[in-house]
Order: structure tokens, then sequence, then C-alpha cells
């Protein structure tokens, strides 16, 4: 796992946004996985300012989101068919035909999901899927105790889940209780794995996801069986990791073909 600790949240997006962007130059048909919640607007907000004053096409880029709600009418502000559509396909210009979200109003959820797993199965593998990370230590929405073979299928989301994610809707008793997501086997078929956290209500869950024993628990520690995961965090994010001068020294030494990010480019 290679772990980028940067000053700032703004910064986490920037250096994540270098990742994703050296992929869609090289292929501008790239299959990427999408999550939403807080953690990756800053990734979307500088790929979007690379598309106004950089021409990045993402007309061509796939897309498959990680999970959805279940319940929520269609056009919700909060599913993640809605946000999706405002924060990436929008503000990108992603061909909206070629971005996937699971579907969280299925009367048969369970073929459903069997569904969105062939969709993945025919168009991927993901090249590189965006990640954030619960305080939970949850990924997509696969909860502690989530199975590390899981695939698409429906959750019960966490009480403390649901309660940090009442900030997007008028009330507590408005999250759903259920979700589809993405189990963690597929996940793990992603080329790269590509995690941002930003802040101090994070750091235990990436210090258990990056130095922790690997135990369902903790699903993002899924990571740590993965051959190509980056995690990009903020220093307050960073806090409670033990090896700290140790992942600075190795990004401060990444051979010339690792390397993704320019920090003097445009801000
Ligand atoms: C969202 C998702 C979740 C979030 C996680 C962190 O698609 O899969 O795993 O990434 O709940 O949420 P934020 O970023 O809002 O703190």
């Amino acid at each position: 796992m290679q772990v980028v600790i940067v000053d700032t949240p703004a910064e986490v997006g920037r250096v994540a946004a270098a990742k994703i962007t050296q992929l869609i130059r090289r292929r501008a048909d790239a299959v990427l996985g999408l999550a939403t919640g807080s953690s990756p607007l800053a990734i979307y907000a500088e790929l979007a300012r690379q598309v106004r004053e950089e021409g990045l096409d993402c007309s061509a880029v796939r897309a498959f989101a990680l999970d959805e709600y279940v319940g929520l009418p269609p056009g919700h502000p909060e599913s993640y068919r809605s946000v999706i559509r405002r924060e990436v396909v929008e503000r990108l210009g992603l061909t909206p035909a070629l971005v996937k979200v699971p579907d969280g109003t299925a009367e048969d959820v369970v073929a459903a999901c069997a569904a969105y797993e062939q969709q993945m199965s025919e168009v991927g593998p993901v090249d590189l899927q965006i990640l954030g990370i619960g305080s939970n230590g949850h990924i997509g929405f696969n909860e502690p105790t989530s199975s590390f073979a899981s695939r698409t299928r429906i959750k019960t989301l966490a009480p403390n889940t649901r309660a940090d994610n009442a900030r997007f809707f008028a009330s507590a008793d408005e999250v759903p209780t259920h979700c589809v997501t993405q189990g963690l086997g597929t996940i793990l078929g992603a080329k790269t794995l590509l995690l941002v956290a930003q802040g101090e209500k994070k750091a235990d869950a990436v210090a258990k996801m990056v130095e922790g024993p690997v135990i369902s628990m903790c699903p993002a520690t899924a990571l740590q069986l993965h051959g190509d995961a980056i995690v990009v965090v903020d220093q307050a994010a960073a806090s409670r990791l033990t090896l700290t001068d140790y992942y600075n020294y190795t990004y401060a030494n990444l051979p010339a073909w690792q390397r993704f990010y320019d920090p003097t480019g445009p801000r």
C-alpha cells in the first residue's frame, strides 16, 4: 500500500485527481469506480477544473458507482444516482449512458445486484476505484464483519453510518436503513484502488486500515490484500499512523515512473 500524506484536504483532492488524470490521458475510455459522500468531492472539483481549464476530456470514460441507498425515490436529491449525476456526470462531462449506479428501487434487489455484477464484468475490470472510508472502517457500504469475498448485495447500514450520513438529510430518521453496495470482493477486482480521507474523524479508521491486522471488523483492511492500493490522506487523517516518516520518505523518493503528481502544477 502506498500512503501519501499531504497538508490540506484540498491537496488530497489534487493528488488523487492527478492519478485519475494520468489514467484518462492514457486511456480515454478508462473504467472508473465512483464513490460518493464528502471525501471524493475535492477530487471531482479538481477534475472539473481540469475539464474547464486544461481540456481534460471525460466523455468516453465509463463508470460504476460503489453503492446506492435502498428505498429512496429515483429523483431524491440524496440518492447516489442524483449525487453522481450532479457532482460527477454534469461537472466532468461524462456521458450519462456510460455511467452505472446500482438500482436501489428494484423490486427484486437480488436480481438487480446480480445484473450489476454482470454489467461490471462485461465492461470491466474497473481500472481505478475511488474510495472513501467510514469512521467505522467501511468501504462502499461494507460494514464491519462484511466478507472479504462479498459481491454486490443488499446490506443493513450500521447505526453509526446512518448517524454520520444524517447531515445529508433533513432528519436522522430519513436516512435509509438499507443500501446496495459492491462487495469487498468486487472492489478488490479493480486494478487500482485509490482511497482518500480527510479529517481527524477518520484517523482511527485510517490507522487500522493501513497498520492494523487484516480483519473484517475493519473492512478497509481489505486494501492490504490488493497489489496496487494508494491511500491519500491529510495530516489530521494521518495523525494516528505510526510509520509516518517512512511513508513521507517513500513518497519523496518515488522512482520517476511511479510519480503522478507535480506539486508545482496549476492550482
Ligand atoms: C460512498 C461510500 C462510503 C463513503 C464513506 C465516507 O459511496 O461508499 O464508503 O466513502 O461513508 O463518507 P464521507 O466521505 O462522506 O465521510
